[in-house]
């Protein structure tokens, strides 16, 4: 069994897929679905910044949380098209996404700033879901341990982790995210047996750092059949989901494998 506190995690990455309509089309169309939901599954959708209110609205009333996709470290000030953590806390978000292999690959987010992230989020009163993962050249190279341990410790070490918050950690190849445009290129497939390899080392490493046993997310073309095979894992306590999480057919019939 990989459930946590018996319940699996069911996280949603709109990522910029789908703009204000689309976004809040997707949530009263998910929300409808509400009978369908249960209790053993924690449900969290991170919308863009623009649909993040008015569709947290409707998702909240049916116990789905919303959270950011990216934060900036600083509470208020001249930083021109930032959003504080703060700033999403008070519109109604619960968890913010931290280190996004997107963020770092594509807006070259270093190391200290994931953590300058990872302690705004917590100081803002919001948990943070730590994003990590290696590169394909990485992986090649026999480094994903190395570097997820690297990713792991700057974010983590010697941080104050308040009681009241837990350790989400998404563990997302960077080689097995969703491709194009329309994201239905997936990317190349992470076998069982890798994705359990690697969750175990974060879990056990990041207990090390934080003396909580943490959350640990898989991420990575997920897609209603491949939903089982991550969760059948271990150190797989749920997913975290972009392009298959767009559209409200694929959304349910992940949400129904996981049953
Ligand atoms: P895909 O499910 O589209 O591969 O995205 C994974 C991811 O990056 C979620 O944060």
């Amino acid at each position: 069994m990989s459930t946590h506190n018996n319940q699996f995690y069911f996280f949603a990455n709109w990522k910029m897929y789908l703009d204000f309509n689309e976004a809040n089309i997707l949530a009263h169309a998910i929300a409808s679905e509400h009978k369908q939901f249960s209790a053993n599954v924690k449900m969290a959708i991170f919308p863009n910044a623009l649909s993040l209110y008015t569709a947290g609205q409707t998702l909240k009333d049916v116990g789905i949380a919303v959270g950011g996709q990216n934060v900036f470290w600083e509470d208020k000030g001249g930083y021109t098209g930032e959003i504080s953590a703060t700033m999403y806390q008070a519109a109604g978000c619960d968890y913010a996404l931290v280190g996004h292999s997107e963020r770092r690959h594509q807006f070259h987010e270093t190391n200290h700033e994931v953590r300058q992230k990872m302690q705004a989020v917590l100081e803002s009163g919001l948990t943070p879901v730590l994003c990590v993962g290696e590169t394909l050249k990485e992986r090649e190279d026999g480094k994903t341990e190395e570097v997820v341990e690297i990713q792991l410790r700057s974010a983590l070490q010697d941080i104050v982790w308040p009681t009241d918050r837990e350790l989400i950690i998404a563990y997302e190849p960077v080689w097995a995210i969703s491709k194009g445009a329309g994201a239905n290129e997936a990317g190349k497939h992470c076998d069982d047996v890798e994705a359990e390899r690697v969750h175990k080392m974060i879990r056990e490493f990041s207990a090390g750092l934080i003396k909580l046993d943490p959350v640990v997310l898989f991420g990575g073309s997920v897609r209603p059949p491949t939903t089982d095979y991550y969760l059948r894992q271990l150190n797989v306590n749920g997913i975290l989901v972009g392009a298959a999480s767009t559209q409200l057919e694929s959304f349910m019939g992940i949400l129904s494998n996981i049953k």
